[in-house]
């Protein structure tokens, strides 16, 4: 797939859980984190919390203020979406 183009639901998006294909979501965004995983300041374990969903609570309830757009630019995968609210959501 190419970079920031993929329309992803959260049904997609959690099959994305693992350490080795670690997708998440924070205010609509989704990022590949998986190689993010090992710099992040607040260890591995604790990002993998926020894998396969959309982590934007989990995220701003720990530091809303880290600049994230900008660590995560080269893991930008695309947009979440919802094509069926009743099942998606
Ligand atoms: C620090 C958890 C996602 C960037 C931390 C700390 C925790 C944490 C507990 C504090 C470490 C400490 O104070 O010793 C989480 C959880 C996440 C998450 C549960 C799941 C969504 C992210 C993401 C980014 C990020 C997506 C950015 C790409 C950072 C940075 C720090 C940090 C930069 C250091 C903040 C500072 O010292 O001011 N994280 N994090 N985290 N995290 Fe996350």
């Amino acid at each position: 797939a190419q970079a920031g183009q993929l329309s992803v639901t959260l049904r997609e998006l959690a099959q994305h859980n693992k350490p080795t294909d670690a997708w998440l979501a924070i205010r609509g965004k989704v990022y590949n984190v998986s190689h993010y995983l090992s710099f992040h300041p607040g260890g591995v374990d604790e990002l993998l919390r926020g894998v396969g969903k959309d982590a934007t609570t989990l995220f701003d309830e720990i530091h809303a203020w880290v600049n994230y757009e900008s660590l995560l630019q080269k893991c930008y995968i695309g947009r979440l979406v919802s094509i069926d609210p009743e099942i998606d959501t």
